[in-house]
């Protein structure tokens, strides 16, 4: 049987490469990690765990994470030259599976601008950097990148070429995101029809999402003959982002009755996922973006609340428990304790280390003092604020005192305690109360940056909601060869009280940029 025959889908996870090109979402070396670690136990069977030679983070992060993850094949992204093939097959070492994925583009565009030579220079070039990689590893995987705008014949010729010299998968990116599903589909038939030698490799789709087509042309993929997808939690990625892991498996799950095709994802494990990644990233989730928005299970017309309580699937097509949707309804107080926070929290699918819990049970505290009572969104709030701090917090603000009005001049006080265990004390005014906090915190660590984006959202409902505010802020970044690269660094906390929860925000971001730092100089 040919890899297309078969019925199971294989499920190639780019959230930690092409998900974390997203502007904004830079990742540290331990939080990829720990996202790669719940990947696999969600039961991705590829993991595509970054470019190893584009920076020492990304290399030491496919180290790591070859070594730790075992149940996963891992995956690292290379361009078709031997210097990068080589480092990859270093980062894949340890791998109980290494891939590498290496390719070139194949639409005249990419040919003549951007690689700037000719269809057969680049199908040689191509050739030889499969055969590398093939020396060094068994599996390797070649990406056709912009094959969705080339030309099929030239595709087919490519991909005949590249399977003969060795490569086991080979991917068909609609890298623009321009292709219809209809157009997209008859594609990946052709390939099937005209590459003679396709029964021996597999065939993946990997589809961008710029006119909102890319999982409908996942799908139409799959139903022509691919049978590797490639997605990413939440559809992050570059510009409008990859397509999303969670629409193709829950409708490869929905509508098993007309696709008949599987996938080995723990649909339950979903939800959560999508909530750690939005933490980590520092991307929030769309409130109705598909199966795991906030709004995606929530009725609010009478009708069909009505129709719900009669009978859920009347507007329910998933059962919102099948994506690890929490229950909304169970609420703790004060009075719940450690061990009622503990146990919802497992409940919840968080599993934190003691001096997390202690963190998370200290916030709690606060936060119910304040709203008496504690729901499952604040929690998920409360949690996402403190498993953000995968990396020591250099500075930690202690407190922060503000006077604002219509007739005063906003001011800020800050008191925060340095790397070396020193505390700082320090005040600023500004042309409202965040912009005091900022420039009293900027007085005290003095790390140059640029706010770009502010946004605040509130977690609940009513007067007492929690606000969960997500900073981004860019900071001039040292490279190689004396050059300067701006990277931007996210931040997000929630506080009932907004100000408090601006400056948590910023001290995560410059923590995050003290920390990206300090990594890129070891
Ligand atoms: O979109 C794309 O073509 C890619 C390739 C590098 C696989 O991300
Ligand atoms: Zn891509």
């Amino acid at each position: 049987m040919s890899p297309s025959q078969t019925d199971r889908v294989i499920v190639f996870d780019t959230t930690l490469r092409d998900g974390e090109q997203s502007p904004g979402a830079a990742l540290n070396v331990n939080e990829k990690v720990e996202l790669a670690h719940a990947l696999e136990e969600m039961g991705v069977d590829v993991l595509e765990a970054g470019f190893p030679i584009s920076s020492p983070g990304d290399f030491r992060a496919v180290q790591r994470i070859s070594r730790e993850i075992r149940d996963c094949t891992i995956c690292g992204l290379t361009r078709a030259n031997p210097k990068d093939i080589d480092s990859a097959a270093e980062a894949l070492q340890d791998a109980a599976r290494p891939r590498i994925h290496t390719g070139l583009g194949v639409s005249d565009v990419h040919i003549r601008y951007k690689l700037r030579t000719s269809r057969e220079e680049a199908l040689e070039r191509g050739i030889a950097a499969v055969k590398r990689a093939k020396n060094l590893v068994e599996d390797v995987q070649y990406f056709t990148e912009d094959a969705g705008r080339a030309e099929p014949e030239y595709l087919y010729r490519v991909l005949e070429a590249v399977i003969a010299a060795g490569a086991t998968v080979v991917n068909i990116p609609d890298t623009t995101g321009y292709a219809t599903p209809d157009e997209f589909g008859a594609l990946i038939r052709g390939v099937v029809e005209n590459v003679p030698n396709i029964h021996r490799a597999t065939i993946s789709v990997h589809c961008h999402n710029d006119l909102g087509m890319a999982t409908a042309n996942t799908l139409a993929g799959i139903r022509n003959g691919a049978r590797q997808v490639e997605v990413t939690v939440n559809g992050i990625g570059e510009r409008a982002g990859n397509c999303s892991l969670e629409e193709v498996v829950m409708a490869l799950r929905t509508r098993r009755d007309l696709l008949k095709l599987e996938t080995g994802i723990d649909s339950r494990r979903i939800y959560p996922m999508s909530r750690l990644v939005s933490q980590l990233t520092g991307i929030p989730v769309q409130p109705n973006k598909a199966i795991v928005g906030s709004n995606a299970f929530a009725h609010s017309s009478g009708i069909h609340q009505d129709g719900v309580l009669k009978e859920r699937t009347t507007y329910e097509i998933i059962n919102p428990r099948d994506v690890g949707v929490p229950d909304s309804e169970i609420v703790l107080s004060a009075r719940s304790g450690r061990a009622g926070l503990r146990y919802r929290l497992v409940d919840l699918g968080y599993t934190l280390d003691e001096k997390q819990f202690d963190k998370v049970y200290h916030r709690f505290l606060e936060v119910a003092d304040k709203k008496k009572t504690v729901d499952t969104r604040d929690l998920e709030a409360i949690v996402g604020d403190e498993v953000q701090t995968f990396f020591t917090e250099s500075y930690q603000l202690e407190q922060v005192q503000i006077t604002c009005g219509d007739h005063s001049i906003p001011t800020a006080t800050v008191r925060i305690r340095g790397p070396d265990g020193e505390v700082h004390c320090d005040a600023d005014h500004g042309t409202g109360p965040v912009d005091a906090v900022y420039r009293a915190i900027n007085r005290v660590i003095g790390e140059p940056n640029e706010l770009i984006e502010f946004s605040i959202q509130a977690v609940t409902e009513g007067i007492n909601a929690v606000g969960r505010v997500t900073i981004r802020i860019q900071a001039e970044d040292p490279v190689e060869e004396n050059g300067v690269e701006r990277r931007v660094f996210s931040g997000r906390s929630s506080d009932t009280d907004i100000v408090v929860a601006s400056a948590r925000a910023y001290m995560f971001a410059l923590n995050r940029l003290i920390a990206t730092r300090r990594e890129a100089g070891e």
